[in-house]
């Protein structure tokens, strides 16, 4: 591989240094390209632009590639569990026993929010979208944890800052969800773990303890591996920008949230439920819909398909496909909308127009039919996927603020507008 590349610019020759990632990846760096060339690059939505060096996360888009810390999802759904996969991607390496259960001794430890909190949420209206309340929350938490909020912290006062977000956002979004169904809230108890508590704060009410059963709680674990991290995603890509001032992770995290909640993407899960029931509703024409969605003159997507890296199948929708039926089967639940969810991937797969676009269900195609299974409200679908994406934003906060190198994110622009004319008095303006 060539050490660098040469550019020719007008009468000039600039030589480019290329790197090449552990997997073979190339870029050109481009860190000085300013300072050389007086020129700088323009990539609207940065699909050609890495924005910095990680070894958390590997994926292989065209061949339909994730891998954890060099770990492949499909081994970490049949192995492991979210919070085993939470310290691998946070930590960097599989735990020992020891670490692994101080680790979780400390997440179940950090398992209460301040009771003062429980009045914010009762001033929300009952309509109110639990990923308003989330974001608000997160960024709120801060305030019960000042110590917590230097930009220079101890790597001491950064393992206790996640370890409280890790088991305190979980909390939170248990208590937005009672507060949308007007539930009295629910405490974690000791003796589950991590993602059991969770499902029991959620689905106890004081006419019934909910424990799930082992097959859900598996489900919970694989949903939320699949969800754990997927490299410089515009959620994390979010959390890595808002972190790189040097503001907190409580704050960086509350960004993130918003950043996932648009319908492009971790949006999406609740909007290819909202679609597949308008099918469904429409007498299940999905050849319709799938015509729709090829038609220029129409705002219509296929909600759950394309990606902007994945030019094959992605690997999270293959595994959740298959515990959608596991989970369907399970609870003895004939969805009429997973049927349609089938009938169109048959469809698109074999449509010349999602064949040349490289276009295949994606991580959220899926995700809902099971979510909804489990009885958990359509709006809270997006609130589940952050849950799971929380290690990622975490992981990729702490490899950035630990780089020395860290420096703000502050990308350019080409100005477009008009050039330089004097002021007009309101009364010289037509
Ligand atoms: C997630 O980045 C990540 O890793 C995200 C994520 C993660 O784990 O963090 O994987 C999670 O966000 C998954 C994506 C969820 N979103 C959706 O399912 C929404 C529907 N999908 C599309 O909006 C779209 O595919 C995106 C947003 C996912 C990707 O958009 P891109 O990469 O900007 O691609 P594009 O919009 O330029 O589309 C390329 C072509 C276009 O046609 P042309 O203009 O070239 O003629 O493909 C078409 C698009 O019109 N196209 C679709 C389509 N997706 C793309 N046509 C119909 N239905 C679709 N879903």
């Amino acid at each position: 591989m060539p050490k660098t590349a040469t550019l020719q610019l007008e009468d000039n020759t600039f030589e480019i240094p290329v790197i090449e990632g552990s997997e073979g990846e190339k870029a050109l760096d481009i860190t000085r390209l300013r300072q050389q060339t007086g020129y700088i690059t323009l990539d609207s939505g940065y699909g050609n632009t890495g924005a910095c060096l990680s070894s958390i996360t590997f994926i292989d888009g065209d061949e339909g590639i994730l891998r954890y810390r060099g770990i492949d999802i499909t081994e970490l759904c049949e192995k492991s569990t979210f919070m085993e996969v939470s310290y691998l991607l946070i930590y960097g390496h599989l735990p020992s026993t020891d670490e692994f259960a101080r680790f979780k001794e400390r997440v179940h430890y950090h398992s209460l929010i301040h009771e003062d909190m429980k009045s914010f949420f009762t001033s929300y209206p009952g309509h109110a979208h639990p990923m308003a309340i989330l974001s608000a929350m997160v960024c709120s938490l801060s305030v019960y944890h000042p110590e917590l909020l230097q930009p220079d912290q101890s790597a001491e006062d950064r393992d206790q800052t996640i370890t409280r977000l890790l088991s305190k956002v979980r909390v939170l979004a248990a208590f937005a969800y009672k507060r949308s169904v007007g539930e009295a809230f629910v405490y974690t108890k000791p003796e589950l773990d991590y993602l059991s508590n969770f499902l029991h704060m959620m689905f106890t009410t004081p006419m019934n303890e909910y424990f799930p059963d082992e097959l859900i709680r598996k489900t919970l674990d694989v949903l939320f591996i699949v969800h754990a991290d997927h490299e410089q995603n515009c959620s994390t890509s979010t959390v890595r920008m808002v972190g790189s001032s040097k503001a907190n992770l409580f704050a960086s995290l509350s960004a993130g949230i918003c950043a996932l909640w648009g319908p492009l993407h971790g949006g999406a899960n609740q909007a290819v439920i909202e679609m597949l029931e308008a099918i469904y509703a429409d007498g299940g024409n999905h050849k319709k819909y799938l015509e729709m969605a090829k038609d220029k003159s129409s705002p219509f997507r296929l909600m759950g398909f394309g990606h902007r890296v994945y030019r094959n199948y992605d690997p999270r929708a293959q595994i959740l496909k298959a515990y959608c039926d596991k989970v369907l089967a399970h609870l003895g639940v004939r969805d009429p909308i997973f049927d349609i969810a089938k009938a169109l991937e048959e469809a698109a797969l074999t449509d010349d127009y999602f064949v040349e676009k490289k276009l295949y269900p994606n991580v959220d195609f899926y995700s809902g039919i099971i979510y909804r299974a489990l009885n958990i409200p359509t709006n809270m679908f997006t609130v589940m996927f952050a849950l799971g994406r929380l290690p990622g934003w975490i992981a990729h906060w702490k490899e950035m603020i630990e780089d020395p190198g860290m420096k703000i994110a502050r990308p350019r622009q080409i100005y477009t507008g008009e050039i330089l004319h004097p002021y007009a008095p309101i009364e010289q303006r037509t």
